[in-house]
């Protein structure tokens, strides 16, 4: 592990009540950081390992924001945004442990993976009354099972007495380069100076925003993951969960 984790808040400490293991009650697993920091493909494999569980919180932002953008409605005007995603319906599905997202009916899982769709997010993630809309969704899924949810603000707002908090980062070029090999391996045409600039642009959107910005808890462990794999990334995490 060497020294690439940083911070080790209270959630360390909460892995054991009174020296029993948590493992077989129902619990949450918080997991934050910025765009590109490998949440996802972490969140996997922890799912996996722990057999939990995974929402990609992300995904239900990136929904709205594409309901919008094919709506032709501009995603930085509110009041706009809030009339076109009001009486939107989102789901989510699980087929063998695959999350899918579901608007109105429409699976748009493999559509909100483009750069567009990612910026939309960002900006309507912004809006208050979209992160009130999908509140309830989160903690509903929270409530049936073990579950591992990855995020800006789970620790801090969604769940913030999951039992276990971790914020994991890397540098801001690091992410770019991980987002341009996934993107690039997915086909899409896109410069490494374009993804560090939009790397760049939704960290600062993200984390000044008013409302749930992007930040640590307090008692999240900050995990920094430039010089870590994600199977690294997830063994670790399962080891805190399990208390080893
Ligand atoms: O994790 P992601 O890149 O798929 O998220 C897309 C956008 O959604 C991100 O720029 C910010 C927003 N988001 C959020 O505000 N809160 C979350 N819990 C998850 C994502």
């Amino acid at each position: 592990m060497g020294n690439t984790v940083l911070t080790r808040g209270a959630a360390a400490s909460q892995n054991t009540k009174n020296g029993v293991k948590k493992s077989a009650d129902i619990y949450a697993i918080a997991l934050d950081g910025p765009s590109g920091a490998g949440k996802s493909t972490v969140a996997k494999l922890v799912a996996k390992t722990l057999n939990i569980t995974y929402l990609d919180t992300g995904a239900l932002y990136r929904t709205l924001g594409y309901v919008c953008l094919k709506n032709g409605v501009n995603v930085n005007d509110g009041g706009a945004v809030e009339q076109c995603i009001k009486d939107v319906g989102v789901n989510i599905v699980y087929h063998d442990g695959v999350q899918s997202v579901i608007a109105d009916g429409e699976d748009v899982s493999s559509k909100i993976r483009t750069p567009e769709v990612s910026m939309a997010a960002s900006a309507v993630s912004a809006i208050p009354f979209v992160r009130q809309k999908l509140l309830g969704l989160q903690r509903g899924i929270a409530e049936q099972s073990s579950v591992i949810l990855d995020g800006r603000d789970i620790g801090t707002v969604v769940l913030p007495n999951a039992e276990y908090k971790f914020f994991l980062t890397a540098s801001a070029d690091e992410r770019a380069r991980r987002r341009f090999d996934e993107l690039t391996a997915k086909g899409q045409a896109v410069t490494y100076e374009a993804v560090l600039s939009d790397v760049i642009t939704r960290d600062r959107n993200d984390s000044t925003r008013a409302i749930a910005p992007l930040k640590r808890a307090a008692d999240a462990m900050e995990i920094m993951s430039d010089d870590m794999t994600a199977q690294e990334v997830a063994d670790y995490i399962c080891a805190a969960v399990n208390g080893d």
